[in-house]
């Protein structure tokens, strides 16, 4: 199973990089596109939008409907639950009976989970009793597969960067283990937010997290040639090794791919906006 992991978008429809944002994240699903073999899914983990509002959505909405494997969203910090819910909703996976952007899917050899870690008091996570009884449910209803767990905030100590902590507790960061330890299943937490790559583990359990697709927040040194390159993770599982991810580089030549609508200048194809891709 291939998993393509995107994040931190961050579409804007009036900041001076508001262009640039919206062609690394078509570029991005480009290259996705072009892959081969190509994946099975592509997961966003979140920061779809900069500002929650229903007209980025409905850019980031097009720019995805391009993607040619199915797409599931989570939600970030800046993104509006009401909204995201509203734009992506057609999709049927989002449930209706929860205040919270948490859902699981059953449709490959490695079970996915997406929690939702927002807080209501700051940017960063949360993860209240609710959640926790959610999760613990999510993982205890199909024992056979093994789990990947997808979100926004990374649930462990992040050593690069100026902040190590990204939930605004250590008990937070402390439940939310527990509860990913408890199945016994989960192999892989795939995370965003920090704008930057770096690993670590949650409780023993490999966690990684990718840089923002938008260039303009990326963190971190690149080289002068990759300063407008996006860069996204592939997660390929193996049921004997698990999963390994490989970090990839937007190739060149979507560089003149139209800001418009996200279609590969050079490799036409119809676009495909069923609601199983995103
Ligand atoms: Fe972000």
């Amino acid at each position: 199973m291939i998993i393509a992991q995107i994040s931190d978008t961050h579409i804007t429809l009036d900041t001076p990089d508001a262009e640039q944002r919206i062609r690394d994240f078509a570029r991005t699903i480009a290259d996705i596109n072009a892959l081969d073999p190509g994946p099975d899914v592509i997961v966003h983990t979140g920061d779809i939008v900069h500002n929650g509002r229903q007209d980025e959505y409905a850019q980031a909405v097009a720019t995805l409907a391009q993607a040619r494997a199915p797409v599931y969203v989570l939600a970030g910090n800046r993104d509006n639950r009401a909204n995201l819910r509203e734009a992506f909703s057609a999709c049927g996976y989002l449930a209706r009976d929860s205040d919270f952007v948490a859902y699981a899917i059953d449709d490959y050899p490695v079970r996915l989970i997406a929690l939702d870690t927002l807080s209501s008091e700051s940017n960063k996570g949360d993860f209240c009793s609710e959640r926790i009884r959610h999760l613990i449910d999510l993982t205890g209803v199909e024992t056979t597969k093994p789990i990947a767990v997808f979100t926004h905030h990374p649930p462990f100590e992040v050593t690069v960067g100026p902040d190590r902590l990204h939930f605004e507790s250590q008990d937070i960061m402390s439940g939310l283990r527990r509860a990913l330890q408890h199945s016994g299943r989960v192999v892989a937490v795939f995370s965003g937010h920090v704008h930057r790559a770096t690993a670590g583990h949650v409780a023993g359990i490999p966690a990684t997290v990718m840089p923002s697709i938008a260039t303009t927040l990326r963190k971190g040194e690149y080289p002068a040639d990759m300063r407008r390159r996006p860069v996204y993770h592939i997660h390929r599982f193996d049921p004997v090794w698990g999963f390994a991810t490989e970090t990839r580089i937007v190739a060149a030549r979507w560089d003149a791919l139209p800001r418009e609508n996200g279609t590969p200048a050079k490799e036409p194809r119809a676009p495909d906006y069923s609601c199983s891709r995103f």
